[in-house]
């Protein structure tokens, strides 16, 4: 079959990587893909946004499957275009991205279904969220309601920070539409946690449980990024945590919206904070998360391509994942600046000295006058897999200390939570 798969970053190449390995795959093409994508892949040179474009070219080329990597398209409403032209693609439709498209729709609808999450209050007026802060007069968080590059959401921990937040989202507008209305939530406290799941719409299938890292330095200090590096299995999450996630969190999201009318089939995506009362939803999202699709795609041992039939045919029940043993652990390594603006063209070095084992997925990346260059923020996604969490670590760190390029930075932390050495506050919290 001829498959289209739509993004390019390191979800995409890690997506590209996996689907190439099955049997019934003829032919890939990736949109807009990347440097890296382009060595298994054919590269479109249509944005992930091009929700017409792609169409045409899916028909133009008789895709047989679409998949679709990032949110924006999904939140366009690509999966309806394309099914209501006869076309199969995994992901949910516009009605149920809603749920990563709209902080204040996906509060709603856990309020509906008592899916645990922290207590929050909607506004659509600064005046209104200033004098509700003020009351709280304590720790918050302030969310902007839209899509916005991950970057909507402001941890305050006092009136003056979440004033300012306020501010910037209803009143400069710094995330334009995605600021007319917010959310202000109580602090939760724990550590973090990203479990992913395949949903047909009835059946609930969750993946390895997974860590992010989403502050740039080590110690999880400095500002947000989309994510400087991830593993699975994540140990904080137990197999019973997993069961609880999956019958207190995910199935009644899943059956909720059934019961609206809302099939929601593709992945669900629920970022959790573990507190000393139960897990809690800081957020859903609507697709694979990126960095936490790299080491779960290199730790699973089935056929990608039949999950996603399964998925899209409402066939879930009675799959089974296989995986192979192990922990599996992704090192981002990130340009100069990021995750401020940063800087491109930096010419990369090493690749080809890394071990034959090591993935090194591709994010960033193009080719100038024959040189592999930088062209994003994450450049990279270096991803090894171990017999345990410490052999991962070694392993991937050993890989990463070969390659370089110009002001290239990195975590140097990244999976020491699943090596059992949680700070005391995490472990006090947890
Ligand atoms: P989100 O995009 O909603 O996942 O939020 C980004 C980050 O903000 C999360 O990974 C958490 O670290 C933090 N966060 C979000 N909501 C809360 C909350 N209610 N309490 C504490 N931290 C939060
Ligand atoms: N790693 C967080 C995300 O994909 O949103």
């Amino acid at each position: 079959m001829k498959v289209l798969v739509i993004g390019g970053g390191g979800r995409e190449h890690a997506l590209v990587w996996k689907i190439s390995q099955s049997p019934r795959v003829r032919k890939i093409y990736c949109a807009p893909g990347n440097a890296g994508i382009a060595a298994q892949a054919e590269c479109v040179d249509l944005s992930a946004e091009d929700v017409g474009g792609l169409l045409a070219f899916a028909q133009a080329e008789d895709v047989d499957l679409t998949v679709v990597g990032p949110e924006a398209p999904l939140a366009a409403g690509i999966v309806d275009v394309f099914e209501a032209a006869g076309l199969r693609i995994f992901g949910p439709g516009r009605a149920a991205a809603r749920l990563e498209a709209s902080k204040v729709f996906a509060k709603r609808v856990m309020q509906r279904y008592g899916i645990p999450t922290a207590d929050g209050c909607v506004f659509d007026a600064p005046e209104a969220a200033r004098k509700y802060v003020r009351q709280l007069s304590g720790p918050c968080v302030v969310k902007a309601d839209g899509l916005a590059a991950g970057k909507g959401v402001i941890v305050a921990d006092n009136y003056a920070e979440a004033e300012a937040a306020i501010t910037d989202i209803m009143e400069r507008k710094v995330f334009g539409a995605a600021g007319e209305r917010l959310l202000v939530e109580e602090r939760l406290y724990g550590a973090e946690a990203s479990v992913m799941a395949l949903t047909d719409g009835e059946t609930v299938l969750p993946l390895l449980p997974a860590q992010d890292h989403k502050p740039v330095l080590d110690g999880d200090k400095g500002p947000n990024t989309g994510g400087m590096g991830a593993y699975a299995p994540a140990p904080a999450v137990t197999p019973a945590l997993l069961r609880r996630i999956e019958a207190e969190i995910l199935l009644p999201t899943v059956r909720g919206l059934a019961a609206e009318g809302i099939v929601y089939k593709g992945v669900l995506y629920a970022g959790l904070m573990l507190t000393p009362a139960g897990p809690r939803v800081l957020e859903f999202n609507v697709r694979f998360g990126d960095p936490e699709t790299q080491p779960l795609l290199y730790l699973w041992a089935g056929d990608l391509i039949e999950a996603v039939e399964a998925v899209i045919d409402g066939e879930l029940r009675g799959v089974k994942l296989a995986w192979h043993p192990g922990t599996a652990v992704c090192v981002v390594l990130a340009a100069a600046g990021y995750p401020g603006g940063y800087r491109k063209g930096d010419v990369i070095n090493g690749l080809e000295d890394v071990p034959r084992d090591i993935a090194v997925f591709q994010a960033g990346t193009a080719r100038k006058d024959g040189c592999l260059v930088t062209a994003g923020g994450r450049v990279l996604g270096v991803t090894a897999r171990g017999a345990d969490a410490r052999e991962a670590v070694e392993r991937v760190y050993a890989a990463v200390g070969g390659i370089n390029f110009d002001g290239m930075h990195y975590r140097r932390d990244i999976g020491q939570k699943a090596l059992g050495t949680l700070g005391t506050e995490d472990r006090d919290r947890m």
